[in-house]
């Protein structure tokens, strides 16, 4: 794990040590950061890239960390063909209870329990009834509970984001490679509708060459960070002591199809600004009583951060993040082409030579009919029905269940994990050199050039 939980200001050297980056890497540059050179590939390993599961008739799934999104993302699995819930794991006992309750009232047979600890789910992982571990904790849990599953031999799944340091984006990469178990990172975001319909329009080549893409997390999530129970209990606490884009993935994941990233392109370098922090201390002055511990806390991360993502073919990439002022939720998702441009929230589309002069259209129903992915046109009624966010949870739990049944590529690999997840540390880190620019490193080491063999 890369930080604790001190409300102790950080030095611009602890800042990027937190992320993960040697200060002295930077020391030397004129104006372009540079990665540290990719680690040594274990003696072993090589690459996950493209690589199918084997086929699995049932699919035997863990879940650690069952609060609030274990416990929705265990309603997703439990309406899947073809999946066994054999153990749930979470460090308070009652939350591994009610979710035992779901799956007990689903029909099916009781999962064995795991909640003595931080640590159980190293207990969970060591069962030889498990295909995958899908976690589910605070974010600073993902990257141990991953590493132990892909030690057990179990592949790994992870909700977002994956990791918040290069370190353990490293960490991540070596072990799926040595271990060769998948450790994927299930952004859902990627499977909403207009999300996936915007892929296949990106594809098809709608927007001819594709050049720039916004994508953000703009969420007021003031009442919930404050609150004495779920993540109010750790999601406040970076606040205190880090900045940058916390959870660049939402926005970044469909970005990422757009641009065939792993591919034929890749993220190359980005660049960071932040506003001054002032919206969680104004929630608190109006919110908070003053007795309240929780004004002995200092606010530090900016409310709004800004990063410029640029991908080794020159692409641009807005990135945002903005979860402390009063705001709609948005997360931008905007593609732009020498053929047209798709912007969201709300959907609205231009593309050359369409009636009407300069202005957006709706995504109304002849451009659903002509390009809602094949997978919505499959599946999209029983996911509205069935599934969370819209219908996308319950696309992204039945795709990784079919990919692993079928023993095909996944759609997610942990290059993806690595690279998604990295805009927190490389954020922070640029934020600390006054927003100079810093490189991501290539987590594929070199193969991300090559057709995309999953999707
Ligand atoms: N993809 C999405 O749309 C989405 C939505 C919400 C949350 N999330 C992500 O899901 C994760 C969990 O968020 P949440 O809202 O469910 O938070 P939460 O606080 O409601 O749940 C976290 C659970 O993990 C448990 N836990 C903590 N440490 C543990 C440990 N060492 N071992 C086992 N269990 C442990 C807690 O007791 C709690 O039940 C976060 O990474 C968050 O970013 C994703």
């Amino acid at each position: 794990m890369a930080h604790g939980s001190s409300d102790a200001p950080l030095s611009r050297r602890e800042l990027l040590k937190a992320a993960g980056l040697a200060s002295a890497a930077f020391a030397a540059l004129p104006e372009v950061g540079a990665a540290l050179p990719p680690p040594p590939r274990p003696v072993g390993a090589s690459s996950m890239l493209g690589v199918p599961f084997t086929t699995h008739s049932t699919v035997r799934l863990a879940i650690v960390g069952t609060g609030l999104r274990g416990r929705s993302v265990l309603r997703e699995f439990l309406a899947v063909d073809g999946v066994e819930i054999t153990a749930l794991c979470d460090n308070v006992p009652e939350k591994a209870e009610r979710a035992a309750k779901m799956v007990t009232d689903a029909g099916r047979p009781r999962p064995a329990l795991y909640t003595d600890g931080d640590t159980a789910f190293e207990q969970l992982v060591r069962r030889d009834d498990i295909d995958i571990v899908y976690t589910a904790t605070p974010w600073d849990w993902h990257v141990p509970v991953c590493l132990a599953a892909m030690r057990a031999g179990k592949h790994a799944a992870t909700e977002v984001p994956a990791a918040h340091s290069i370190e353990d984006c490293w960490a991540l990469v070596h072990e799926s490679e040595r271990s060769r178990k998948h450790c994927l990172m299930m952004e859902n975001c990627c499977y909403d509708f207009n999300e996936m319909l915007v892929d296949r329009m990106v594809k098809e080549g709608a927007f001819g060459d594709v050049l720039y893409a916004e994508a953000a997390y703009i969420h007021d999530l003031r009442g919930i960070l404050f609150e004495d129970k779920d993540e109010g209990l750790w999601r406040r606490t970076p606040h205190t002591n880090r900045d940058g884009n916390f959870y660049p993935t939402h926005g970044l994941g469909p970005v990422a199809w757009f641009l065939d990233v792993h591919g034929g392109d890749r993220f190359d370098y980005l660049v960071s600004m932040s506003t001054p922090e002032a919206g969680l201390t104004d929630w608190r002055a109006t919110h908070i009583p003053r007795d309240n511990p929780k004004w002995d806390e200092t606010y530090r991360a900016g409310d709004i951060n800004t990063s410029l993502v640029k991908t080794v073919r020159g692409k641009t990439v807005l990135l945002q993040h903005n979860v402390t002022l009063p705001t709609p939720y948005d997360r931008l998702n905007s593609v732009r082409g020498t053929k047209g441009v798709f912007k969201d929230y709300p959907a609205r589309l231009y593309l050359e030579g369409q009636e009407g002069g300069h202005r957006f259209r709706p995504i109304d129903d002849a451009v659903k009919a002509r390009y809602t992915h094949p997978l919505w046109q499959r599946i999209g009624d029983i996911a509205r029905a069935k599934g969370g966010h819209g219908g996308m949870d319950y696309i992204m739990a039945f795709r990784l269940i079919e990919t692993m049944r079928e023993g095909l590529p996944p759609d997610f690999d942990v290059y993806d994990a690595a690279a998604l997840s990295a805009p927190w540390p490389l954020s922070e880190a640029s934020l600390a050199l006054s927003s100079a620019p810093v490189r991501f490193p290539d987590f594929t080491r070199g193969a991300w050039d090559g057709p995309r063999r999953s999707r």
